[in-house]
């Protein structure tokens, strides 16, 4: 969702500012602005639009000093017009805040402090932050922020400054990461590990309900009631190399042909090919537990909520065990069947996303056990689960998923194998499997081939105004992941369906103008399927049929065909994922659009 970055040090605060926030700028980028300490007052900068905008407002303007405070947004209250950009300055302008989240009795406190006299500049939440620690101030920022966050009811990660204590950074997360970086001589404060990592690698992530006060050569960290906390330094593995673009066009480009490598690495020293099963060190659940699951719920959000449903499928397949896969958003608000027999895995690339962990607290407070399959190292859902396999994709950047789909898959298709394995598995079927997991990358590697022809199928159909997705089994969430890449980086209106399910209400969208793309690899139900494309085709649809074999089936049906290498049934959609999302990818460019930036989207959505 938003970025906050912070830095307090010897130097000027602006350029760390804006190298944060331009490596953040894929969280959220409606707005930007940044708030610094000039050594006698606090001065702010913000502008509509990217960073670039707020680059040229520093050109033209500049700042300089320490400690510095920024932020890029992602629009909740308020539309993304340079007054709603953060940082937001209190009346006396004393306070600079930058905020995360949403205050949710935002209503009531500018009420409040409208009757104190303060006159509201903007339309946001975040302002009554800055008013109320002015109003609140006594003489250390840390107690005024404490004080007002008592009061605050809702989510945040912010960070604040004064004038009046200028020799430090306070911050705090309720629902929104937040970590301090320790450099030499100087401090930060990121929402987003990539925002810090050129100076440096040791961070100290923030739990719910701390308060961190960072100075330019300590920090510590306390509760809402000032108690001290201990918080332990972790280290960043990966490299700056993972968060820039390599040569490629864009981010989601590099991280579709990246897949290889990053489906290797979700596997790297976890497949046990002898005895067809699979070593996760995480998890946390003994042999007994293990047995002891009666069901799993699994849970997600968005591309996590369509590996989950391919998750389903192997579970029930191979482990035998009832499984049922629930929008994190609906989950909690139901009344679900959970318990401690119950095993929970809640996925997750960014392991932030709002509606997903509280999807997981629900689950743990229902005394269900939780798994979380989570691409951040260090998240807050890696952090609170129970156990986790973690995807080892590398950071992705493009807000639309790619690499880390294929990766959950593939760190369900371990977890199954390990469970399948102590339950009804045989070690022949087990073997098989692992085998064919070992052999993927270098099919993905294959797939990634059939680039150029995906490019002219997207120059055919760049101004079409509608797609039909449709597959069925394990390429029915295939098909749904396919619609959803392209609606939400091209624009285009695009359903996902099981191809039989078509004849009951979509087929009456069928007519000359209509692209249907078919995930028909030759695998159980491909003679089902290969029906459903006739269908279409007698009704003039235009057919891309992503297929694996030369069937004479499919002769005169194919008005487009990409073809695709085969591997068992259940990794058929790790494989059609490769297409779908190049497909999505050359019609979002060819219109224009902006990729990786797409319009009202946000990475990681720490909004409910
Ligand atoms: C789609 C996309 C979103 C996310 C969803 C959940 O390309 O990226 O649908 O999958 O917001 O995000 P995570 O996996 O971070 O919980």
């Amino acid at each position: 969702m938003c970025g906050i970055i912070g830095y307090i040090g010897p130097n000027d605060a602006t350029p760390y500012l804006l190298e944060g926030l331009r490596r953040m700028e894929y969280r959220g980028y409606d707005s930007a602005g940044v708030a610094l300490y000039n050594g006698t007052g606090l001065e702010i900068r913000r502008a509509a639009g990217k960073i670039a905008k707020l680059d040229a407002v520093l050109t033209a303007e500049p700042i300089t000093g320490s400690p510095g405070i920024g932020h890029t947004r992602w629009a909740t209250h308020g539309p993304p017009v340079e007054r709603n950009a953060h940082p937001h300055m209190s009346g006396d302008g004393t306070v600079a805040v930058v905020h995360n989240g949403i205050i949710e009795n935002s209503t009531v406190l500018r009420a409040a402090l409208e009757g104190l006299g303060y006159v509201f500049k903007s339309d946001t939440d975040t302002e009554v932050l800055a008013h109320l620690i002015e109003e609140l101030f006594e003489g250390r920022l840390e107690d005024a922020v404490v004080d007002a966050l008592r009061r605050v009811e809702g989510t945040y990660g912010i960070a604040v400054i004064s004038s009046k204590d200028p020799g430090k950074i306070v911050a705090a997360r309720k629902g929104s990461p937040l970590l301090i970086g320790i450099g030499e001589g100087a401090n930060f404060l990121a929402s987003d590990a990539s925002a810090i990592l050129t100076h440096t690698r040791q961070v100290v992530y923030l739990n719910d309900g701390d308060v961190a006060v960072i100075e330019k050569d300590r920090y510590r960290v306390i509760d809402i009631d000032a108690q001290p906390q201990r918080r332990s330094v972790s280290r960043i593995e990966w490299d700056l190399s993972e968060i820039e673009r390599g040569g490629y066009d864009h981010f989601m480009l590099k991280e579709i042909f990246e897949q290889p490598r990053s489906i290797e690495n979700t596997m790297r020293g976890r497949l046990i090919l002898e005895d067809g099963t699979a070593k996760l060190g995480g998890i946390n659940l003994s042999h007994e537990q293990l047995m002891k699951i009666d069901n799993i719920v699994i849970t997600a959000c968005g591309t996590s909520w369509h590996s989950a449903l391919i998750g389903e499928l192997f579970l029930e397949e191979l482990a035998r065990i009832p499984t049922e896969v629930e929008y994190a958003s609906e989950f909690r608000y139901r009344n679900p069947i959970v318990n401690e027999r119950t095993l929970c895995i809640v996925i997750s690339q960014s392991g932030e996303t709002a509606d997903t962990l509280a999807a997981m607290r629900e689950a743990k407070r229902r005394g269900a056990r939780t798994l979380g399959l989570v691409n951040v190292v260090g998240s807050t859902i890696a952090r609170e689960d129970d156990g986790g396999v973690y995807l080892h994709a590398g950071p992705e950047i493009g807000v639309a998923s790619t690499k880390a789909f294929t990766s959950q898959v593939i760190a369900l298709a371990l977890f199954t194998l390990k469970l399948a394995r102590k339950r009804d598995l045989s070690v022949v079927r087990g073997r098989e499997i692992a085998q064919a997991l070992d052999a993927l990358p270098a099919l993905i590697e294959a797939a990634l081939k059939g680039a150029p022809e995906v490019e002219r199928i997207a120059e055919e159909f760049k101004d079409a105004t509608n797609f039909l997705y449709l597959g069925r089994g394990y390429n029915f969430p295939a098909a749904l992941e396919g619609a959803l890449k392209l609606k939400e980086i091209s624009y285009i209106h695009a359903e996902g369906y099981p191809a039989a399910e078509m004849k009951h209400g979509p087929i009456a969208l069928i007519d000359e103008q209509m692209p249907v793309v078919f995930v028909a690899p030759h695998d159980s139900v491909f003679d089902k399927i290969v029906s459903n494309i006739q269908e279409v085709k007698a009704r003039g649809g235009k057919t891309i049929v992503i297929t694996s074999r030369d069937e004479p089936s499919l002769a005169g049906l194919m008005d487009h065909e990409i073809r695709i290498p085969e591997t068992l049934d259940m990794l058929m959609p790790i494989v059609a994922s490769v297409p779908l999302q190049l497909l999505a990818y050359y019609i979002a460019v060819k219109r224009g659009a902006n990729v990786d930036q797409p319009r009202n989207l946000a990475k990681s959505v720490t909004v409910e």
